[in-house]
């Protein structure tokens, strides 16, 4: 039993401490200005100009940095992932904090 509780208790730990340096102040006109890289696929709002490419807009803020690290650090892959891991390997951590903040700021 003590086991399982600390179990959840240090993923718990870990996913709070992934998950603070995601929500470091975004600044949403800051991350308007560095979204064109992005624009070609995600749109200018986050609304997808291909069904292939996930929609952004309106999605949550602290979900989206945790998507942007996961491929810029290698964590997520499969899919289209390949696609996203060159587009984030440039970006620094407050630009993710900027880039989320205005995607999740766009109406759906
Ligand atoms: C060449 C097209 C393209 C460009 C340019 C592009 N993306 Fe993506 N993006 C994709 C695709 C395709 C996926 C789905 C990847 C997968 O399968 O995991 C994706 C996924 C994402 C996701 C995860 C969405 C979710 O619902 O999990 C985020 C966040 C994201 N992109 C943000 C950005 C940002 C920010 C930029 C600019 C720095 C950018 N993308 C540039 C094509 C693109």
């Amino acid at each position: 039993m003590h086991w399982l509780t600390k179990g959840a208790l240090s993923a718990a730990l870990a996913w709070a401490s992934l998950s603070l340096p995601a929500l470091a102040d975004g600044n949403i006109a800051d991350g308007q200005a560095k979204s064109s890289s992005c624009a070609a696929c995600h749109g200018a709002t986050g609304k997808a100009s291909n069904a292939l490419y996930p929609n952004l807009a309106g999605q949550n803020e602290a979900y989206l940095a945790l998507a942007l690290h996961g491929y810029k650090n290698g964590g997520r892959t499969g899919g289209q992932a390949g696609v996203m891991q060159a587009f984030t390997a440039g970006l620094s951590d407050q630009d993710i904090s900027d880039l989320s903040a205005f995607y999740a700021s766009q109406k759906p």
